[in-house]
């Protein structure tokens, strides 16, 4: 097979929320040959605030690199079997920047911040006919209007960070995701980097048109930023530049994708009606729909899943994002501290299940509520709680939150699309609680199936990478990976009952912040 030759390595940027790694993967397969993670610092200056810093993001990717290419040489590899690199990152995340110093003009500034909530209101006020729609852009980037994007960042920054809003009049000022950043400094920075993005991550900004994958200028005109600020838009697979520096120096970066439509990819959901779910920070669940770009009336995303090649046409998925997932176990464990470790949740919420009384209901809306809801003065809620609920039920209740999160996304994808589901793959840190995965599947009535390759974000950038390089046919030759299952357990009526329940929980955390 003229797609697989084994001496050849392809390498995947993962630039998530809360790490960075650097993985090499053996031509046409799932197998890593070598890799390296480093943990990224967050930091909360305000209430709703999260920030990053892009130096530190920079610098732990190179780190990631380099010791990874260690080990490779270690293990009597070369750096010349590297065929090329995919960049795959946390979406939406903004980072602004002054492209005669290559110098950050702000922090990134997180997806999940919530800083712009008012900047969203204002902007609600500028729909016409004062209809406050939440959804009047929506017809033109598939996205309703939230703190969640990127527009509404650029335009906090211009708005209230004087060094931004001067290097915007001076023409100095490059915004981009993650993926920008990291390709521009990877390819020279200040010294001819080449400042783009690709279709999935540009689908995110809410400036881009989702029909003609295009900056679209009435959106540009909407939230008044100028464009000579925005990355040009590439396909997911292909060449964009070469790394100038390090021990990749010469080597392709030919590969980028939002790393949720990157798990789409690596769990090789290609075909329309397939669907995946990531458990990390959030949830994110993608719903394959080929080359239709569905609408929802119900709440969801519309987003490209992917465009393999400049020339290809684009696949599109149906989105449906929860923004809290493996974070309110974060929360159980640093700020209830009624959880020693994450991987305690599973013990811990077992002994939850030999109690009868376990009807807590937790909705953990810290940000508001995503999908479908898409209610920023949404708030966290406990619900249920008696003299016999002890911590046990309470974490417990997260794992079911998560599960009632997801099958909310599934409710809204039936609707949308008319086609029920029948089989989830998963991934990401979650899934290593095996209790929430059969909750998942018994609160969805869907089967569950996790893939043995536990790295399906880093593999879908390697893919596509090796994809333009022409030597990774992933298309036409699919991988096969063993996977663990779980099939549901609940009667129908034992999982309409409680979904109910969540129901009438979610309306109690709604409209809290006013
Ligand atoms: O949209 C946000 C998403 O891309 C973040 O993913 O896995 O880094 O939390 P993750």
């Amino acid at each position: 097979n003229p797609h697989e030759q084994p001496s050849q390595l392809r390498g995947a940027i993962d630039e998530g929320t809360s790490s960075a790694r650097f993985i090499l993967f053996k031509a046409g397969s799932a197998d890593v040959v070598a890799a390296h993670q480093k943990e990224l610092s967050t930091s909360f200056p305000q209430e709703g605030w999260v920030e990053q810093d892009p130096l530190e993001i920079l610098e732990i990717v190179k780190t990631c690199i380099e010791a990874t290419i260690d080990k490779l040489i270690a293990l009597g590899g070369s750096v010349n079997d590297i065929v090329a690199v995919g960049v795959t990152n946390q979406r939406e995340s903004t980072i602004v920047w002054d492209k005669t110093t290559g110098e950050p003009l702000y922090n990134s500034i997180v997806w999940r911040d919530m800083r712009t909530s008012t900047t969203v209101d204002q902007l609600l006020d500028k729909v016409p006919n004062k209809t406050r729609n939440k959804n009047y852009l929506k017809p033109l980037c598939g996205l309703p209007m939230s703190p969640y994007f990127s527009a509404a960042k650029v335009k906090w920054l211009q708005d209230n960070v004087p060094k931004v809003k001067k290097a915007m009049v001076a023409g100095n000022c490059l915004f981009g995701t993650v993926d920008s950043w990291l390709i521009w400094n990877l390819t020279g920075g200040k010294d001819g980097g080449v400042h783009v993005t690709d279709v999935t991550n540009a689908s995110r900004t809410m400036l881009m048109n989702i029909d003609t994958l295009k900056w679209d200028p009435v959106l540009l005109n909407f939230f008044e930023l100028p464009s000579s600020i925005l990355p040009k838009i590439k396909s997911s697979a292909e060449v964009y530049g070469y790394v100038k520096e390090g021990s990749l120096r010469s080597v392709p970066i030919a590969g980028c994708l939002g790393d949720q439509q990157s798990a789409l990819v690596g769990q090789q959901c290609l075909n329309r009606g397939q669907a995946k779910a990531t458990y990390g920070t959030g949830c994110f669940l993608l719903y394959n729909t080929g080359k239709v770009k569905v609408d929802s009336s119900h709440g969801l995303l519309t987003t490209v899943a992917y465009q393999l090649g400049p020339t290809q046409q684009p696949m599109y998925a149906l989105e449906g994002s929860v923004a809290i997932a493996g974070a309110a176990i974060n929360w159980l464990r640093d700020n209830l501290t009624i959880l020693p470790t994450f991987g305690d949740a599973q013990g811990l919420a077992e002994r939850a299940a030999l109690i009868e009384s376990g009807e807590v209901y937790f909705v953990p809306a810290f940000s508001g509520l995503y999908a479908p809801y898409w209610q920023q003065e949404a708030r966290g809620t406990i619900v249920g709680i008696t003299e016999d609920t002890n911590s046990s039920h309470i974490i417990r209740a997260t794992l079911d939150a998560v599960c009632f999160q997801t099958r909310d996304i599934l409710e809204a994808m039936n609707k949308d699309y008319g086609s029920t589901l029948t089989q989830l793959q998963v991934d990401g840190g979650m899934t290593a609680n095996s209790l929430l995965m059969q909750l998942q599947a018994d609160l969805t009535g869907v089967t569950v199936v996790k893939p043995s390759m536990a790295e399906s974000t880093a593999l879908g950038a390697a893919m596509v990478a090796g994809f333009a390089m022409k030597v990774w046919d992933i298309e036409g030759a699919p991988l096969t990976l063993p996977a663990q299952k779980w099939t549901p357990k609940y009667s129908e009526n034992e999982r309409d009952v409680r979904y109910a329940k969540w129901k009438m929980a979610v309306e109690r955390s709604m409209g809290w912040d006013i």
